[in-house]
């Protein structure tokens, strides 16, 4: 049975991959500070907060314990939109943590399991990885940088079986807004679910090995945002 480790698996996208790996006989190892709603017998939690690389560090030894590595999906990440100036230094530290040095730092703790599997990792970035936003210089540079590590990261794994696979999701109907001024829009061509990236993810890993899609986009159809009160 092949072994994914998921990070946020607890919420949102993380949820719905994690979920849809199980359905599809993986053993998923969920890695997040809250356990989540996830009850399966192939399902199995490690509480660990991301943005601390002394808490990664500690939980080294269970990630390494397994026989088998095949999946690395980073998914665990958070955003903040407001004026440069106005963000504490440490939202920018935590961010900085969260959303970049955590998938660098697991990537260099499992790559040596995913060549022996010949695995492939998924970086979850954004479509701010992609382009330039007011008022989220902070969030893309995270995103981009996460980009430009996953494209970077196959010139150097291509040869040894690994694919690296970057997604940049538009704006999706998850607890990511929750403490955000705005939200995404009311009618479903104006925002993915997390269950499309999730299946975006399932036909990307169907896919012949030998083949290697290193990036992919989804939007909805519409632009649609909602501002909260
Ligand atoms: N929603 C969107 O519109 C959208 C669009 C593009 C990209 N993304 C990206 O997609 C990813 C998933 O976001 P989402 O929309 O699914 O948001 P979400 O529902 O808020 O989920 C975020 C996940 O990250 C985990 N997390 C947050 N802080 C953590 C920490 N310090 N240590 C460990 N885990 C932590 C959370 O788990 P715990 O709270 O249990 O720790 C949760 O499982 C993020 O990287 C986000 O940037 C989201």
């Amino acid at each position: 049975m092949a072994t994914a480790i998921v990070t946020g698996s607890s919420s949102g996208i993380g949820k719905a991959i994690a979920l849809m790996l199980l359905n599809e006989g993986y053993t998923v190892i969920g890695l997040s500070r809250r356990r989540g709603e996830i009850e399966h017998s192939a399902f199995h939690h490690l509480a660990c907060d991301l943005g601390d690389a002394k808490a990664l560090d500690a939980i080294k030894g269970d990630l390494l314990g397994h026989k088998e590595i095949n999946l690395l999906v980073n998914a665990a990440g958070f955003g903040r939109f407001e004026p440069h100036e106005e963000l504490s230094q440490s939202t920018i530290t935590e961010m900085i943590a969260l959303n970049l040095s955590a998938p660098i730092l697991l990537c260099n703790l499992l790559l040596r399991k995913l060549k022996e599997s010949q695995g492939a990792i998924v970086n979850i970035t954004s479509i701010e990885a992609t382009r330039s936003s007011k008022f989220s210089a902070l969030y893309s540079a995270t995103k981009s940088g996460l980009r430009a590590f996953g494209h970077s990261l196959f010139e150097e794994v291509r040869n040894s079986g690994v694919s690296v696979i970057t997604l940049n999701p538009d704006m999706t109907d998850t607890p990511f807004f929750d403490p955000l001024r705005f939200g995404v829009g009311e009618n479903d061509d104006t925002k993915l679910f997390a269950d499309d990236i999730a299946e975006a993810i399932r036909n990307l890993l169907s896919m012949r090995k030998g083949l290697s899609v290193t990036e992919f986009t989804l939007r909805p159809q519409r632009f649609g945002i909602t501002k909260k009160k």
